[in-house]
Formats: structure tokens, C-alpha cells, sequence
């Protein structure tokens, strides 16, 4: 099976790093890819979003099998033009993408099949959002409709910063479209958790549940992130709260959007406040997690090739897989000054110490490869992963690796999976 992963970050790393060990796949492409994904694949010079071109290629290279990594692709509708020109590929329609690129579609979809999530309301007038502000009063949040690069949230304490969030969004349009209509939602208070599951439309094969730190700072702090670092299994999914949320979230929404026309095909990405009421939803997403799926992917004792193959073919309710009963823990290393301004080419020593190690993997996000040296290309840079029989054996082996691995203005957090080692495991 010939085989082209989109995108460039670790998410996709670990998506090829996956596949180049199915005995099913002879051939494995990644547009646009890094410095990483160069060792496992050809990298095509195609951008993620250059919707024809990479069907061109899909087209001209035999490709059996497309795998979508990045959203802004798949709300573009690439899964509909892949299947006009007769191309096989993984992912939502553009219609069923619309469970992550509009938020008030997703809450108005919640709302309508009793799927439990916070009370919220849409505005496209920044008046009425303000009106509707005062009378709630604060904490509350406020989230532009579109697709942001996970920064259009805000979870504002005082009221001065809600009604500055909405002019930012609304006023001056900072993330353009995307933040014209906002929701205005509850503040949900609990621990949050991500659960994957891969999905044909009907039935629904769930991941190990993750927890990922979006925050930049130790405790869970400081400006969001795209992502500092995850593990998985969250032992606060036990196995009852994952019951809950296959019965009144997962299952639900899948029948939904069936009914409503578009079934969604693909991964089914609940992100979910577990609060003392239940678990609720705060977002849903149609692709893997970054960096979530870093941490989950190592544990999936079985091959990928045959769960994203029967979800195109919409015969997941036979598909076996298998989980290892260890624990990841997944430990971003980003550029000084991320989020912010941060410098790139910088060279990053080390990484041959960690090659070759069965306990620990780096996932390639913002690298290059510059002759034979792998030089610095992002914000996030890489992403080191620990695998171990508990939680605490695959952070020390993370940390062990992440202690060989150096650029200037390396920043990482030191308490990844801080949560979990409070806990007993109970799963
Ligand atoms: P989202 O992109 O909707 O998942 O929001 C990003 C982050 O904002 C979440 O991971 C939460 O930490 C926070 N957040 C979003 N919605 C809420 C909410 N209703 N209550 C509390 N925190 C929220
Ligand atoms: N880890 C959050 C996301 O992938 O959206």
C-alpha cells in the first residue's frame, strides 16, 4: 500500500513513524513534512492546504491511502475533492469538519441531540455579545466561531477582560473571519480530557484517553500553547467516566451528524471538561491531537493500516486493535520566546544519544534538515516521548532523553502528567 501523510508537525511524525511499521505499506510520502519525517519518508514539497496540487500527486504517484493530519485542510474540504477525483483518504467532509471549524455549529448541534456541554449562546453583533456579558457576569468564556490555531478562547476572570475579548475577535477582527461570530459559553470548572476515537460514520473505536498541557508554564500557567506536552492513559478516564462519554457524548454525536446528512468519517476528537455534573464538552476536533497523539500512537499494540483503512471502508464493527498496558508521556521542546517571537536555525545537539532507544522517541514538529545537520524550523520543535510500564517510568525515561537533547533557548515544562502522579491508577 502506497501511502501519503499531510502536514509538517509531530503529530505527523508519530502518524508515519506508525505506519512505517505496517507490514502493509511499501511506500510512505508526507507533504510537506520535516526534518524528522525525512528519515521514514519521501517528503513532497507540497503545502498542507494546496488542496489540488496534493491530489495531483495522490493521483500521479498511484497513492492508495491519504492520511490528513491538520485541520485547516479538512475544513477546506480536501476528503470532498479527494473522493470526486475517486482518491481513497482519511478524514471528515468538509460538511462533518464543521464540528471543529464553527464552534456555533458544534454547540448548536449539542444543544439540539442533548449532548452535554456548557450553556452557551452565538452573536454575530459585538453589542448584543456585550449585553449578553454584563448580564452574566464573569468568569465566562469567549470563543470566536472559527478555526484559530487554538488561540481563540478566552477564559476571561473580569468582565473588562471579556468585553475585550470580544472587541479583539469582533472589533478588531484579529484572527479575520474566524472571529466575526463568537460563542459565549459557561465556564466549566473540573480536570480536562481528550478522547480520540476513529470512527466510519457508525461505530466508534476509541484511543486511550490522553491529557495534554496547553499552558506554557509548570501548573498548568501562563499563555495558552499549542500544546507543552501529553500522556496517555489519563487515569482520570476511568474505565466508567469512558463509559459515560461513549454513551452521551461519543455514540450521540456520530448519530447526529448521520442524521444530519454528513456522517463523520475519520477521527472523532472529544476534548472535555469533567466536571463534578459529568463529563461536558468543550470542543470537539475531526483529527488526530497534537500532542496527544505523540503520546497515544506508541501504545497501539496493533497496526494503524487496518483502523484507518476500515474507517474509509465503513467496516470498523469488525476491526480489532490492541493497546499495550504501559503509559506514554510526551514532553515538548519549544524556542525561546514561544509563544511569543522566537528565532529559528538554531541546531539541535543530542538527537543521535536518543536514536535507536526502544523507551524513548523524538517526534520531529518545527526541524529541518539542513545538509547533515537538524536545525530548529518552529516554535515547538520537538517531541520527546517516554513509554513505560506506569506513567512514572515513561516521564523519567522522557526526561532522560529530553537531558541529551539541547538548542539555544530550549524551554520545556518539568511537570508533565503532574495530575496523574497524584492519583492511584484505577483504570
Ligand atoms: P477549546 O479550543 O474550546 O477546547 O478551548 C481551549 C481551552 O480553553 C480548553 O482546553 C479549556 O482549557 C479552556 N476552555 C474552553 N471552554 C471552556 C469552558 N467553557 N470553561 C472553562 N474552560 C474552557
Ligand atoms: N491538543 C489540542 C489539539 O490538538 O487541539
Amino acid at each position: 500500500m502506497r501511502v501519503l501523510v499531510i502536514g509538517s508537525g509531530g503529530r505527523e511524525h508519530a502518524v508515519v513513524w506508525k505506519l512505517a511499521q505496517s507490514p502493509e505499506v511499501t511506500k510512505l510520502f508526507c507533504a510537506p513534512g520535516n526534518g524528522g519525517i525525512s528519515e521514514l519518508a519521501e517528503l513532497v514539497d507540497i503545502g498542507a492546504e494546496d488542496l489540488e496540487g496534493l491530489a495531483d500527486f495522490a493521483e500521479a504517484k498511484d497513492i492508495d491511502l491519504t492520511v490528513v493530519g491538520p485541520e485547516a485542510a479538512l475544513a477546506k474540504g480536501i476528503v470532498d475533492l479527494f473522493e470526486k477525483r475517486g482518491l481513497r483518504i482519511f478524514g471528515p467532509t468538509k460538511a462533518a469538519a464543521k464540528l471543529e471549524s464553527s464552534k456555533s455549529f458544534a454547540k448548536n448541534l449539542m444543544k439540539k441531540y442533548h449532548i452535554p456541554t456548557g450553556q452557551f449562546a452565538v452573536f454575530d453583533d459585538p453589542q448584543a455579545a456585550r449585553a449578553y456579558v454584563r448580564q452574566l457576569g464573569v468568569p465566562i468564556v469567549v470563543k470566536a466561531d472559527g478555526l484559530c490555531g487554538g488561540k481563540g478562547v478566552i477564559v476571561a476572570q473580569t468582565l473588562s477582560e471579556a468585553l475585550g475579548a470580544i472587541d479583539l475577535l469582533m472589533e478588531d477582527k484579529l484572527f479575520k473571519q474566524a472571529g466575526e461570530r463568537v460563542v459565549i459559553e459557561e465556564r466549566l470548572v473540573g480536570e480536562e480530557a481528550s478522547i480520540l476515537v476513529v470512527t466510519d460514520g457508525t461505530t466508534a473505536i476509541p484511543m486511550v484517553p490522553a491529557q495534554d498541557h496547553k499552558r506554557l508554564q509548570e501548573g498548568d500557567k501562563g499563555p495558552n500553547t499549542g500544546g507543552m506536552g501529553a500522556y496517555a492513559p489519563a487515569p482520570v478516564v476511568t474505565e466508567a467516566v469512558a463509559h459515560q462519554v461513549t454513551e452521551h457524548i461519543i455514540l450521540p454525536t456520530i448519530r447526529a451528524m448521520a442524521s444530519e446528512g454528513s456522517p463523520c468519517k475519520g477521527v472523532l476528537y472529544a476534548g472535555l471538561m469533567l466536571t463534578a455534573d459529568g463529563p461536558k464538552v468543550l470542543e470537539f476536533n475531526v483529527r488526530f491531537g497534537d500532542p496527544e497523539i505523540q503520546a497515544v500512537l506508541p501504545l497501539l499494540g496493533s497496526d494503524l493500516v487496518p483502523l484507518l483503512d476500515d474507517a474509509v471502508e465503513g467496516r470498523l464493527s469488525t476491526t480489532q486493535c490492541h493497546w499495550s498496558a504501559g503509559s506514554a508521556a510526551c514532553v515538548v521542546l519549544a524556542s525561546g520566546g514561544y509563544p511569543g517571537d522566537f528565532q529559528i536555525g538554531k541546531e539541535i545537539r543530542g538527537l543521535e544519544a536518543v536514536k535507536g532507544r526502544r523507551d524513548a522517541i523524538v517526534f520531529h514538529a518545527g526541524t529541518k534538515r539542513d545538509r547533515d545537520r537538524i536545525v530548529t524550523w518552529g516554535g515547538r520543535v520537538l517531541n520527546v516521548v517516554g513509554t513505560g510500564a506506569d506513567l512514572e517510568e515513561a516521564l523519567k525515561r522522557a526526561y532522560d532523553a529530553v537531558g541529551r537533547i539541547s538548542f539555544d533557548g530550549m524551554q520545556y515544562r518539568k511537570d508533565i502528567g503532574f495530575r496523574a502522579l497524584k492519583k492511584p491508577v484505577s483504570r
